[in-house]
C-alpha cells in the first residue's frame, strides 16, 4: 500500500514521510525533489523561468509517472507531493486512487512559525504576509486535504509518525475519496467506489438506527439493491420505499404514498432518509424530506450524471402538476450529498450525453478548464468509454461541474440574483420541452438546443464574441447535442417562452454567454427570438457555418 502524505507548506510532509518510510524500509518519494531533479533547477528557479503554470505541468507529469499503486499489504512507498498539487482533480485521482492518503493538519499559526524557521523558499508564500497566505491556502484547499484521513500534525514528530502509521495501516477502505466539504448545502463528498462507506458513515453521524432507502426501479437494480445488502451485512436494519422510475416519481400522489409509508414505518423527526436515484428521484424524495413532519434530514445519492453534476446540488426539490413541471416545491438542503462516479458505469449513453449539456453550460459560464476537458474527453465520456473513467476524466468532470454549481448556489441560495446564471440555455430549452409535451426529449437534449439559441442571440446582441459562440457550438457538435432537426411546432415553443419562470415585470430575462461569463438581457426583441428559434429547430445542418469560425 502506497501512503500519500498531503498538507500545507510546513506541515511536515517530508520529515514525517521520510521517517515513516525508514520505519517500514520503504522508498520515500518527494515529488518536489523529483521535479527539481528532472528540471535540473530548484523550484523557485522553475517558478521564475516558467511561472506557476510551467511548474504545475511538471508536477502533473511527475505524479502521473508514479505508476500503479503498490500492493495492498504493508507500506510499499511513502509519497509526499507538493502542497498545491491536490488542487488539480486529475492529480488527486492519480495520487489517491488505490493509495492511502493522509492529511497532516496544523493550525496556520504553527505553520507560519515553522515556515519562518525553514531555509526552503515557498514561492506561493514568499513576498506575502505569511499568516494570511497560509490561512488563504488552507481555506482554498481544505476540501481537497479533507478527502484524506486527518492526522494532527502539531504534536512532536515521533507521535505524528506513529499516528500516520496507525491511520495508514489501520483500516481497509476500498474507495477513493477525492473531495470532502462541509457547506451550507450539506456535506458534499465526491469519489469513486465510496458509496457504502459514505452512506454508513453519514448515517452513523446522524445516529440513525436504520437505513431508510428511498429509490426507484432503475437505480434499485443498478445501485440500491447492492447497497441494501452491504448495509445489512454491516448490521444496519434496512427499510425501502420505492417510487416509480423517471419523471413519474415527481407527483403529489406519489409523495403522498411515500409519506404514508414513512408514517407506517413510524419515522420520527430527525430520522434521515437516503434518496438514491437520478434527478427525478432526488427531486421527489427531496420534497418528501422537506415536508414529512415539516422536514426530516435527507442524504442524497445521485446515480445519474445529471443528478451528480446538477440536480442533487442546491436544495431545490419539486414535483410536477398537470399544468407544468416543478410547480410545487421547496428549498430544503440535504444533510449530505454523496457523489460516487463509479455508479455511472451502468447509465445509458443517451442519459450521459444529455447530461453533458449541463456541463457545457457550466463551462460556458466561465470555467475554462472544464471547457478544455469537455473538448478533450467529452465524446469518450458520452460514449461510456472505460478509458474516460480510468484516466480520471469523469471524476474531474463531475467534480468541476458540481463544484461550480455549489459556488453559484452558495452566493445565492434562493435564486434572488446570481443563481439565474444556471438558466443559461434553459429558456429555449424549457420551451422546447414544454412544446414537446415533456415527451421524447431528455432535459439535457433540449438544453443543447437552448445553449445554441443563447449563443446565437448573444452574438446578435453584441455580447457574445463570435469566437466564443463558435467554441460553444463546436463543442455541442462534438457531443452531438442540439444537432438534429426538431419536430416541434415553432408557435408552441414561442408560446411556452411567454410563461418562462425567468420573467420579471413581463420581460423574459435571457441569460447570454459573454467571452468568459454571462450577462442577463431583458430586452431581446421577439423578432430575434423567433428567427433564432427557427434556425435552432431546423438543426445544425441547416445553420450557416458562420458561428463556428
Ligand atoms: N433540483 C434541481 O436543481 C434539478 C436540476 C436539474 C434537473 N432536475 C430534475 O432532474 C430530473 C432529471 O434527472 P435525470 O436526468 O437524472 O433523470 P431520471 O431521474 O429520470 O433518471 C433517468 C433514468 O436513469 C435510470 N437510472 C438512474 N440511475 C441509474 C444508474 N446508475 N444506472 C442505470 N440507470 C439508472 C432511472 O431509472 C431513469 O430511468 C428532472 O425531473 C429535472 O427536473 C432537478
Amino acid at each position: 500500500m502506497d501512503v500519500v502524505i498531503v498538507g500545507l507548506p510546513g506541515s511536515g510532509k517530508s520529515a514525517v514521510g521520510r521517517r515513516l518510510a525508514a520505519r517500514h524500509g520503504a522508498p520515500f518519494v518527494d515529488i518536489d525533489q523529483a521535479i527539481e531533479r528532472a528540471a535540473g533547477a530548484s523550484i523557485p528557479e522553475i517558478f521564475a523561468a516558467e511561472g506557476e503554470a510551467g511548474f504545475r505541468a511538471r508536477e502533473r507529469a511527475a505524479i502521473a509517472a508514479l505508476g500503479p499503486a503498490g500492493e495492498d499489504r504493508g507500506i510499499t512507498r511513502v509519497i509526499a507531493p507538493g502542497g498545491g498539487s491536490v488542487v488539480d482533480p486529475r492529480n488527486r485521482w492519480h495520487l489517491f486512487r488505490g493509495r492511502r492518503p493522509i492529511w497532516l493538519d496544523a493550525r496556520p499559526e504553527v505553520l507560519t512559525q515553522r515556515l519562518r524557521r525553514s531555509p526552503n523558499v515557498r514561492p506561493l508564500i514568499a513576498g506575502h504576509d505569511p499568516m494570511r497566505a497560509v490561512r488563504d491556502l488552507g481555506a482554498a484547499r481544505r476540501r481537497f486535504y479533507a478527502a484524506a484521513d486527518r492526522v494532527n500534525g502539531v504534536v512532536e514528530i515521533a507521535s505524528v509518525v506513529e499516528a500516520v502509521d496507525e491511520a495508514a495501516t489501520g483500516h481497509g477502505r476500498l474507495g477513493t475519496v477525492l473531495l470532502r466539504a462541509d457547506t451550507k448545502l450539506g456535506a458534499i463528498v465526491v469519489g469513486a467506489s465510496i458509496l457504502t462507506d459514505e452512506v454508513a458513515s453519514a448515517l452513523r453521524g446522524l445516529e440513525a438506527r436504520r437505513a431508510i432507502l428511498v429509490s426507484e426501479p432503475g437505480a434499485w437494480e443498478a445501485v440500491t439493491s447492492g447497497l441494501a445488502r452491504e448495509l445489512g451485512a454491516r448490521g444496519l436494519p434496512v427499510e425501502t420505499v420505492m417510487l416509480p422510475a423517471g419523471e413519474a416519481a415527481k407527483s403529489l400522489a406519489v409523495v403522498e404514498d411515500a409519506a404514508r409509508q414513512l408514517a407506517r414505518l413510524r419515522v420520527e423527526r430527525g430520522e434521515p432518509i437516503v434518496a438514491i436515484g437520478g434527478g427525478a428521484l432526488t427531486d421527489a424524495a427531496g420534497f418528501l424530506s422537506a415536508t414529512y413532519l415539516r422536514g426530516i434530514p435527507a442524504v442524497l445519492v445521485p446515480t445519474t450524471l445529471a443528478g451528480q453534476l446538477d440536480a442533487a446540488i442546491g436544495g431545490k426539490s419539486a414535483v410536477n402538476l398537470p399544468e407544468g413541471k416543478n410547480l410545487v416545491g421547496t428549498f430544503h438542503q440535504p444533510v449530505a450529498v454523496i457523489i460516487d462516479v463509479a455508479l455511472l458505469a451502468t447509465l445509458a449513453e443517451r442519459q450521459r450525453r444529455a447530461a453533458l449539456a449541463e456541463a457545457v453550460k457550466m463551462a460556458a459560464l466561465g470555467d475554462d478548464r472544464l471547457f478544455a476537458l469537455l473538448e478533450a474527453d467529452g465524446p469518450a465520456i458520452a460514449a461510456g468509454d472505460s478509458a474516460a473513467f480510468e484516466s480520471g476524466a469523469i471524476a474531474e468532470l463531475v467534480e468541476r461541474a458540481a463544484w461550480a454549481k455549489v459556488e453559484v448556489v452558495l452566493q445565492d441560495e434562493r435564486e434572488a440574483g446570481e443563481r439565474i446564471s444556471l438558466n443559461l440555455g434553459h429558456s429555449l430549452g424549457h420551451a422546447i420541452e414544454a412544446a414537446a409535451g415533456f415527451e421524447g426529449l431528455l432535459h439535457g437534449e433540449a438544453v443543447g438546443y437552448g445553449l445554441r439559441a443563447a449563443s446565437r442571440i448573444g452574438v446578435e446582441r453584441g455580447v457574445t464574441p463570435a469566437k466564443r459562440a463558435g467554441r460553444i457550438e463546436t463543442l455541442l457538435d462534438q457531443l452531438e447535442l442540439g444537432r438534429a432537426p426538431l419536430d416541434v411546432a415553432l408557435d408552441d415553443v414561442l408560446a411556452a417562452l411567454t410563461t418562462d419562470k425567468k420573467h420579471r415585470d413581463g420581460l423574459l430575462r435571457w441569460v447570454l454567454p459573454t467571452a468568459d461569463g454571462h450577462v442577463v438581457d431583458p430586452d431581446v426583441p421577439a423578432s430575434l427570438v423567433r428567427s433564432v428559434a427557427v434556425d435552432v429547430l431546423a438543426g445544425r445542418a441547416a445553420t450557416p457555418a458562420t458561428a463556428a469560425t
